[in-house]
């Protein structure tokens, strides 16, 4: 007997992974909005998670937290079962977490190679740790050559840059340093179809490696059921579903969100009358 004629499935990494990242109760005010009211997350070993929510749901402001930008208000992020609470942007860097943020991609004034080398720079052997720069200008060319991103140069200041050539920049840059969790908020919205592929593409490539587990924004459903295991959807400022993708479709998530819209102004409406 033969199982050759039978290929095996390809079990995506997600599927046993540990859990790398739990979140219980995180809350999150500011001044008299409440934000977040009581996040509990979880992601595992190599998984792609989505985050699905409306406009001011607080994906960003979660995003965040787990980025260390802000401090939560209550609740607690066990990061590799440890219990973790972040000081900066840097120091949840040192401890494997990269983000991409909505708005906050690149600093302007740093050049393409400057920026992609961002928190990760390289420096010259020697007692003075001079920075190497020649060294990440090859690699830098080299690497958005091998990824297919378009920069004039890799001299130029990111300012310079067209929005999509930012992120894309912001991305790579992400995907090239995250070490155990990378955060993508809304990592395709200033992208041409190109770019959005190019991304997409890199992004799997980085979790099929099994590597990183990745949280993903995007308020589009095609892109997040090409790219994610799994969906989380976020609503007044909790988790309100927990899917696999492979679980539901992008017409039910889409009716999902409209009737909880629906309730919502429902809710607003009785509350008026
Ligand atoms: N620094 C801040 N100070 C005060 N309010 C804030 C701040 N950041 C976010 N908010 C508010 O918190 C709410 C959630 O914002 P957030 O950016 O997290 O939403 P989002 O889910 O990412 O939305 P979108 O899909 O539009 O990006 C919004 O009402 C926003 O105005
Ligand atoms: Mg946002």
């Amino acid at each position: 007997m033969s199982t050759a004629a039978q290929p095996a499935e390809p079990t995506p990494p997600a599927a046993n992974g540990e859990p790398v990242l739990e979140v219980r109760g995180v809350t999150k005010r500011f001044g008299a909005l409440s934000v977040l009211r009581g996040i509990d997350l979880n992601l595992r070993q190599g998984e792609v998670l989505g985050l699905v929510g409306d406009n001011g749901a607080g994906k960003s402001t979660f995003v965040k937290i787990l980025s260390g930008f802000h401090r939560p208000d209550g609740g607690e992020i066990v990061l590799g079962g440890q219990r973790v609470s972040f000081s900066s942007v840097e120091n949840a860097r040192t401890q494997g977490i990269e983000t991409v943020y909505q708005d906050l991609a690149l600093i302007p004034q740093l050049s393409v190679f400057q920026n992609l080398f961002l928190g990760h720079e390289l420096t010259r052997l020697g007692p003075l740790r001079l920075l190497n720069k020649g060294e990440m200008r090859k690699l830098a060319r080299q690497y958005l050559d091998d990824i297919n991103v378009n920069v004039p140069s890799v001299d130029a200041e990111a300012a310079q840059l067209s929005g999509g050539q930012r992120q894309a920049i912001a991305v790579a840059r992400a995907v090239r340093s995250a070490s155990k969790i990378l955060l993508l908020d809304e990592p395709l919205s200033a992208m041409g179809a190109r770019e959005s592929r190019l991304i997409i593409d890199l992004v799997k490539d980085l979790s099929s490696s099994g590597r990183v587990s990745i949280i993903v924004i995007d308020h589009n459903y095609a892109h997040l059921f090409e790219l994610c295991d799994r969906l989380n959807i976020m609503n007044g400022g909790r988790i309100t579903l927990d899917v696999q993708v492979h679980e539901t479709s992008i017409e039910e998530l889409t009716e999902l969100m409209v009737s909880a819209y629906r309730r919502q102004l429902e809710e607003v409406q009785n509350a008026g009358a």
